[in-house]
């Protein structure tokens, strides 16, 4: 499998690594304290093309392919992510799973809007009793001819505040378990859908997660995405694709763990050399650069997969499971190189830690992942 970047690949990367320490970097320590949402950063992601990366230039995207979404998600997730998790959710679940099943009115309607970062969406498959076990769905969505109607309660919904259209998972003939499950187009502002209240959470703080509540919600019947009955398989393969973000998100909050340590171990003095001279502190960088390395080629190969429309289950859920994995490590080895200055605000490392852990848990916990991994290697 070649590896090798393009010209385009490379500007992508640069562009993204330039917004991330620009606009991202100053505020990033603020916003995690204060839970603040990264409006105006999120605005100008949007402008640079960044909330539709995938999508077809038709409807407003980029066209590119995704080695080029995980170079930027990975280099935004270096510094900030907060905000890679909602370009990762607008981008791989909301607009890649609306530009492969929706319908031509579907994507003229709410693609094109997506793609341009005009506004964002967000994914509405866990509930509070449905998480890892997905097919469990209470909320419903009783067909009444020409409409559904909506009633239940989503949970942890990244971009829930902020996201003018939802894509929700609802069941709508339970006699028929996950085959009785539909994806329905939400926008915000009908009647009888309400945003709950907002997480406090341990990390990724300045992304915005709320729980979402529909009560007797119309929603009109060509806002269902594919037949009757396919939204069980819609969110299992859009989280396919989602998993290869998350985890090129996890590569990168890894990766700039690393940099930073890696900068820190050459300044920070100790019994008279720099830290860096110091075996066991090589030791820790030589290993996390060779975990991160590891991580980034399983990234670059579920990427590379799915671009060539091969089978890129397994791969995904191996790089996502690899790559968080290594995040929550490499971060915890980055607060011990910088020592007391780990363990405060001031020096990021502390908060790549406490963001490193999601990615041990969304679009599937590390456990779903070795259970998908599981299921493809004794197929
Ligand atoms: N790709 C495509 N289809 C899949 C699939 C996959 N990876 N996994 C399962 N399916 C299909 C199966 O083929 C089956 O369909 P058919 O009957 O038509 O063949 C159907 O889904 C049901 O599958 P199972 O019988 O295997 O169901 P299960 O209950 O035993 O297991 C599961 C399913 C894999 C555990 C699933 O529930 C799962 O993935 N759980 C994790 C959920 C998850 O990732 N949630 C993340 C929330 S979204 C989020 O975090 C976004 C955010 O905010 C950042």
């Amino acid at each position: 499998m070649n590896f090798n970047l393009t010209e385009e690949h490379l500007a992508v990367q640069e562009a993204a690594r330039e917004f991330a320490q620009t606009e991202l970097l100053p505020t990033a320590i603020e916003r995690d304290t204060h839970s603040k949402f990264p409006h105006e950063q999120v605005k100008k992601m949007g402008e640079l093309g960044f909330f539709g990366m995938m999508v077809s230039p038709e409807y407003g995207g980029g066209g590119m392919d995704t080695i080029s979404y995980v170079l930027a998600m990975e280099e935004i997730s270096k510094v900030d992510a907060s905000a890679s998790v909602v370009m990762s959710v607008n981008n791989s679940l909301v607009c890649w799973g609306l530009e492969s099943f929706g319908t031509e009115e579907q994507k003229q309607k709410y693609l094109t809007r997506l793609a341009s970062g005009e506004i964002i969406g967000s994914f509405c498959l866990s509930e509070p009793e449905a998480g890892s076990d997905a097919t469990s769905q209470r909320t419903t969505a009783i067909d009444k001819g020409d409409h559904y109607l909506l009633n239940g309660t989503k949970n942890w919904i990244t971009n829930g505040g902020t996201s003018s259209v939802s894509l929700v998972i609802a069941q709508t003939n339970v006699e028929l378990k996950h085959k009785g499950i539909n994806c329905l187009i939400v926008e915000k502002g009908w009647d009888g859908f309400e945003v709950g209240k907002k997480e406090d959470k341990m990390g990724i703080r300045s992304s915005d997660t709320h729980s979402l509540m529909f009560t007797d919600v119309k929603v009109p019947k060509e806002n269902r995405i594919g037949e009757d009955g396919f939204g069980f398989k819609f969110a299992m393969t859009t989280l396919n694709g989602g998993r290869i973000g998350i985890a090129a998100q996890a590569l990168g909050i890894a990766a700039g763990a690393y940099e930073l340590a890696l900068k820190y171990s050459k300044e920070r003095k100790a019994f008279g050399k720099t830290i860096s001279e110091h075996q066991a502190i090589q030791f820790k960088l030589a290993e996390m650069a060779t975990k991160i390395e590891a991580a980034r080629l399983l990234v670059y190969k579920a990427a590379r997969l799915k671009d060539e429309k091969k089978d890129f289950i397994e791969a995904a859920a191996m790089a996502k499971l690899f790559a968080s994995e290594v995040a929550m490590w490499a971060t915890t080895e980055a607060v011990q190189i910088h020592g007391g200055y780990g363990y405060v605000k001031e020096y990021h490392v502390e908060r790549l830690m406490r963001d490193a852990k999601i990615t041990q848990i969304y679009e599937g916990t590390s456990e779903i992942q070795k259970l998908v991994i599981a299921r493809e290697i004794l197929k």
